[in-house]
């Protein structure tokens, strides 16, 4: 079949590279795409945000299954327009998508179905919320309720932060998604990153992650969109995982599908291992970026079979097999991000670099001639295997080695808490 995958990430990335080893992959179409994904499909030039033209596309290309990377477009509703004219698609709707779209939303979900996750309130203005604040005291938590790209978190270690943080939700500085901002009790423990295919009322449990917010080694500096992950994660012990389905997974979907506005796609569990156990940090409607590249680096079955059977409510009969090694990626990014940052510097060296344990996934990369430059924060995502941590990060960080970017950077040392507990 023709399958069109709506991105332009790492996360995309290798998503494509999954997608164009199925046997049921005709043509492979990529909007907006990026350099590295030429090697996997057809670039196409489609304005993502125009949902009509993105159906137009399908129907003049004969596409017969959209595959999308991102939650904005989720968010806005592209699932359900693609539906509506016929197509089959991998994501959640408009409705199931406020499970990322909105704190409050998810919020309200627990409450009902009982998963645990961080004790909240939620207000509208900014002086009922600063009496709040007074009231809990420090640290605490302030979270726009809507998308603000990776921005809106602040875990506030004192009263100072959180009232700054919720005067820049108030003041706008969020735009709309900070209109509604939420205060939540600062939890505490190691966090990990889930992935559950559901088709809306089964679920299948994909393995653990772990990702690396913070810019700088030993988890210093701002918060990043991810700057390294690996996988599984060994805090994710076969107990916790069970409990994180029972728990917290299962209720969840139960609680989409009885409210008639099922979840279907991939949901992205932010856990906290806390003292008593997993709690919910925080619902994503897709994969993560980069934990997505370390699990289709492990991913020994057909991928397209598992995201169709998403669409087609039949994910109850798959079993998907992974390889037992361990991956682990590296982001390279641009120096200054994830402030400003140049775009357009040349990099070096990736032609070298290859074996079936090592694998460049790009993300904001194009290419201009034979040059390949540099067109976004982060840009190269260096993806190993290994029989052990230790071994693939190793791998990684080799082929670091051979690649000739000054612009860029990246932290040393990934996988630092699962090389510590041996
Ligand atoms: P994100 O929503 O991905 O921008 O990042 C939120 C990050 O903030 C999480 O990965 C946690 O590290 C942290 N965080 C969010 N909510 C809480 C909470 N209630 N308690 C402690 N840490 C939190
Ligand atoms: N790596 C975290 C995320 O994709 O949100």
């Amino acid at each position: 079949m023709n399958i069109l995958l709506i991105g332009s990430g790492g996360r995309e990335h290798a998503l494509a590279w999954a997608i164009a080893k199925s046997k049921h992959t005709d043509t492979l179409f990529i909007a907006p795409g990026n350099a590295g994904m030429e090697e996997c499909g057809k670039i196409v030039d489609l304005d993502v945000d125009d949902h009509a033209a993105v159906a137009e596309f399908c129907a003049d290309e004969n596409v017969q299954f959209v595959v999308i990377g991102p939650e904005q477009p989720l968010v806005d509703g592209m699932a359900d327009v693609l539906r509506e004219c016929g197509l089959k698609v991998f994501g959640p709707s408009q409705v199931a998508a406020q499970l990322e779209g909105s704190k409050h939303f998810t919020h309200q979900l627990c409450d009902e179905m009982n998963v645990p996750a961080a004790k909240y309130k939620q207000f509208d203005a900014l002086e009922p919320a600063l009496a709040y604040l007074a009231d809990q005291g420090a640290p605490i938590v302030i979270k726009a309720d809507g998308l603000a790209a990776g921005k809106g978190v602040t875990v506030a270690e004192t009263l100072e932060q959180a009232e700054a943080a919720l005067r820049d939700c108030f003041d706008g500085s969020f735009g709309d998604a900070g209109a509604s901002v939420v205060i939540e009790e600062c939890m505490v423990g190691e966090e990990a990153s889930l992935f559950a295919l559901s088709d809306g009322k089964d679920i299948v449990l994909l393995p653990s992650a772990q990702d690396h917010k913070r810019a700088f080694d030993g988890d210093k500096g701002p918060n990043t969109g991810g700057m390294g992950a690996y996988s599984p994660a060994p805090v994710m012990t076969a107990e916790m995982l069970e409990r994180a389905r029972k728990e917290i997974i299962e209720p969840s979907i139960k609680g989409m599908a009885a409210r008639g506005t099922p979840f279907t796609g991939v949901l992205f569990i932010g856990l906290m291992i806390t003292a008593k156990g997993p709690k919910l940090i925080e619902y994503n409607v897709r994969f993560g970026d980069p934990e997505c590249q370390v699990l289709m680096m492990r991913l020994k079955s057909d991928i397209v079979e598992l995201l169709t059977a998403c669409a087609d409510g039949t994910l109850g009969e798959e079993t998907p097999e992974f390889d037992d090694a361990v991956a682990l990626t590296v982001v390279m990014a641009a120096n200054g991000y994830p402030g400003s940052y140049k775009k357009g510097t040349q990099i070096k060296g990736l032609d070298a670099i290859d074996g079936d344990n090592v694998k460049i996934f790009h993300a904001g990369t194009k290419r201009d001639g034979d040059k390949l430059l540099s067109n976004g924060g982060r840009v190269l995502n260096v993806t190993a295997k290994g029989r052990t941590v230790q071994e693939a990060r190793d791998r990684a960080y080799a082929a670091i080695d051979q690649i000739d970017w000054p612009e860029g950077f990246c932290r040393t040392d990934i996988a630092w808490r699962a090389i510590e507990r041996g």
